[in-house]
């Protein structure tokens, strides 16, 4: 089984992250994690903190001459900006984590904010890099594109990911950054040549749908998930809704994926599709109304340094947690602790369910 913790503060000295249970004789160096964490840095809409992080990651445990050891994986990642100076640690930020955790706690909304906040999701990223590294020796493959940012109209669900949907989304967010706006979206995660199989129908806890969409909503500011068609096929005729097969020459095939690739929470051999929708930072240009939690009494919160849009480097963190998820699964399903043990497994099963479609 595989399962990871992370530790630290947006502001802290570090974050730490350990992932357990992750096969021995996976190929992977620090520059594979670097360039995954790399693109969530440097993904557009985020702040000038950006520019002062490095995300320098050490791996100190888990990993020896560029292969995993079967041992657990440990990484630190160190924070470089300093703590941005709260006027009041009382004042509570309308629209995050402050209130809820401050009243479960009984520490400063300020206190609540440095964990609560989405810097932790870099160590998430970091981790993550190991398992979409399993799946991709394995040939699975994890992309993610935005498909909806702010009002770009040109960013639609049906476009393309090439440049005229870049430039509109450049365009969304230098408007939205003059305007002192922060903007939210959808961003859609392919997984391509995930084997038929995985996850289960027979307990809630293991059906793959449930695990994926939890990974999806436990990245901040997701507000919805869908699988497939998601919300759509609420709308649709019952025949709109359905893979049919047809037979073709190397036995059933789909030509929709209204599915998902998931049915009955297990994987059916197509491609997964999970669709995310983020709401926009709570963040703002200038002083909110807000109050005190210590004197009860109205106060205006002060925004300092804020993302204009999270959406693509949330695509970024949730590639790295879907990946987990699917692992997990793969895992689970074929068992093995080296990926020498592992890879003839996998391989053996794709054999065998293309063989069961012929009807053999
Ligand atoms: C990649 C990413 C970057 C974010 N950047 C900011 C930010 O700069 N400022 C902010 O107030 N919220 C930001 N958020 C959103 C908050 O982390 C989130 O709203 C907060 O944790 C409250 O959680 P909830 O919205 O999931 O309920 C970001 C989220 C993500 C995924």
């Amino acid at each position: 089984m595989l399962r990871y913790l992370t530790a630290g503060e947006s502001h802290g000295k570090f974050l730490t992250g350990i992932l357990d249970g992750f096969p021995a004789g996976v190929k992977i160096d620090a520059a594979c994690v670097a360039r995954l964490l790399e693109r969530r840095r440097l993904a557009p809409g985020r702040s000038a903190r950006q520019k002062t992080e490095s995300d320098a990651v050490e791996i100190t445990g888990g990993v020896c001459k560029g292969l995993t050891t079967g041992a657990p994986i440990a990484l630190l990642i160190s924070n470089a900006a300093g703590r941005p100076g709260h006027a009041d640690p009382w004042i509570v930020k309308p629209g995050h984590a402050d209130l809820a955790g401050s009243l479960k706690y009984n520490v400063p909304p300020a206190l609540i904010r440095e964990r609560a906040s989405a810097r932790e999701t870099a160590m998430r990223t970091a981790l993550g890099a190991f398992p979409l590294r399993l799946l991709e020796l394995l040939g699975i493959y994890i992309i993610s594109r935005v498909t909806l940012l702010g009002r770009a109209a040109d960013i639609s669900r049906a476009g393309s990911s090439g440049p005229k949907a870049v430039a509109a989304m450049l365009a969304e967010i230098n408007k939205a950054r003059r305007e002192g706006r922060t903007l939210g979206g959808i961003f859609e995660i392919y997984a391509c040549g995930v084997p038929a199989g995985l996850g289960s129908h027979a307990q809630a806890d293991r059906r793959l749908s449930a695990r994926l969409a939890a990974a999806m909503f436990s990245i901040n500011s997701v507000k919805g998930v869908e699988i497939g068609g998601g919300f759509c096929l609420a709308m649709e005729h019952t025949e709109n809704t359905v893979d049919f097969p047809e037979m073709g020459l190397g036995g059933a095939v789909f030509r929709t994926n209204r599915a998902g690739g998931i049915e009955g929470g297990i994987t059916n051999g197509s491609q997964l599709v999970i669709n995310c929708a983020l709401k926009p930072p709570p963040a703002f240009a200038g002083p909110v109304p807000s109050f005190n939690l210590k004197t009860g009494k109205k106060a205006a919160f002060r925004p300092v340094r804020h993302d204009t849009a999270a959406v693509p480097a949330a695509a970024v963190v949730a590639e790295a947690a879907a990946a987990f998820e699917i692992a997990n699964a793969l895992l689970e399903k074929f068992g093995g602790d080296s990926f020498g043990e592992i890879q003839p497994r996998v391989d053996a099963w794709r054999r065998r369910t293309k063989k069961i479609l012929r009807g053999a």
